[in-house]
């Protein structure tokens, strides 16, 4: 976001029809937020079908676990392939169930997941697909915009993720009577309310005016240290939220600010998806390291990049060195959605091990521009140096378990 979109709010044509140009879609419907949209879509879906259960996959935002709950409908774990963000198909498989409502696949960090398989067991389930794409607006999988392939599309237009409106979100559905529908049950559940929409307008101003690297590293910093000083790793990433999820309206001057921003849109999700390419690969020449890069035929947004760790403690070596560097190294979701305390109640206890192992061995690496090669650099060298001592710790371990075995 820019002072110059502040200026020419309302210069451009309305922000929905931008949206529907840029996603080549009909139309589409803007909400309060990601999750807002998210508890819409299950609420009308809901009332089309008499199915209950929403299947996510282990290892998400747990704001989804939170969405399905507040529209009255049962979650089901699926775990991730390993190594991936992408649905099992083996256990989907065995999930999708004349009781599954829809499916949810997920595009996280902003990269494809793989809908044909997703698809093809939803389908032959009866279910509906609704594409969480918070992550992932601009992306395209299969030459399609991410987000328009299934029933239903979700983006997250909450700050941090490209286009913004402060908090918000939007729904897109290719089949016009399910689109009537959604506007139908939005009309039904949203209110507006003038205090919200007055803290939506001061965080899209705050957004504007200190999203800078100097003013993020103070703003971030000091509650991050704090937090892990205390030991409260779901507060240092923001992971912890709470019911009820707000369904409120968007004021027309913040999508105004939106359609101007929607200009740059395009350029810089290619600008971001080239450097994050090239930086994934770079980091994929590490030993020990899996940067997670688009299934062939697919294009990510790359809003930062994803490390996977041959272990914990290696990762963790990288982090105690990274987090509080202000050079934007930090986690994803703490844990899978079966880890959260205050989740308990909602997220069914169920084994999900490669999403357990993903958050126990993965990291983030922001791809914003504000990252310069130099600090990447940086960032490259701790990570070598990180796995080169966890190799050689393994090594030594190695050799101590031969020098017993002989003895
Ligand atoms: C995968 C995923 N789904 C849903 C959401 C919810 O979006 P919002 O923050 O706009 O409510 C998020 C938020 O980050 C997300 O990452």
């Amino acid at each position: 976001m820019k002072f110059k979109d502040l200026l020419e709010a309302g210069r451009y044509p309305e922000l929905e029809a931008r949206l529907a140009e840029f996603l080549a879609v009909p139309s589409v419907q803007i909400e309060s937020s990601g999750t807002a949209a998210l508890v819409i879509a299950l609420n009308c879906l809901k009332k089309l079908s008499s199915r209950r259960e929403v299947i996510v996959p282990a290892y998400t935002c747990p704001l989804v676990a939170l969405a399905v709950e507040q529209a009255g409908l049962e979650l089901k774990l699926c775990d991730l392939k390993p190594n991936s963000y992408d649905l099992d198909p083996t256990i989907l498989s065995n999930l999708a169930c004349a009781r599954t409502l829809c499916v949810i696949p997920t595009h996280l960090s902003g990269l494809p997941s793989n809908l044909a398989e997703t698809l093809s067991f939803a389908r032959q389930a009866g279910a509906y697909v609704i594409e969480d794409a918070a992550q992932a607006l601009g992306a395209v999988w299969n030459g399609r915009p991410v987000g328009t392939v299934g029933d239903i599309g979700v983006f997250s237009l909450t700050c941090g993720k490209g286009l913004t409106v402060g908090e918000g979100g939007v729904l897109v559905a290719p089949d016009p009577d399910l689109r009537a529908k959604l506007l139908e049950t939005s009309r039904e559940l949203v209110r507006a309310d003038l205090y919200k929409e007055l803290s939506q307008i001061a965080l899209l101003l705050g957004y504007t005016f200190f999203y800078r690297p100097f003013a993020l590293r103070f703003l971030y910093g000091q509650p991050l240290r704090r937090s892990l000083e205390k030991g409260d790793l779901v507060q240092a990433v923001g992971d912890r939220f709470a019911l009820p999820i707000a369904l409120t309206s968007v004021g027309k001057w913040r999508k105004q600010v939106a359609a101007g921003a929607l200009n740059r849109l395009k350029s810089a999700i290619e600008s971001n998806t080239d450097r994050g390419r090239k930086r994934a690969a770079l980091l994929n020449q590490i030993a020990g390291v899996t940067a997670l890069t688009e299934s062939e035929g697919s294009s990510g947004t790359w809003p930062f990049i994803s490390l996977l760790f041959a272990s914990e403690a290696m990762r963790d070596r990288v982090l105690s060195s990274l987090w509080t560097s202000g050079l934007g190294v930090t986690r994803l979701f703490i844990h899978d959605l079966t880890g959260y305390d205050y989740l308990k109640g909602i997220v069914p206890a169920t084994a999900v091990p490669n999403a357990t192992s993903f958050a126990q061995r993965s990291l983030t690496i922001s791809n914003s521009s504000f990252v310069s090669d130099q600090d990447f650099e940086t960032i490259k060298a701790v990570i070598s140096a990180s796995t080169a001592q966890g190799s050689r710790n393994l090594e030594r371990e190695e050799i101590l378990l031969r020098a017993k075995t002989i003895s």
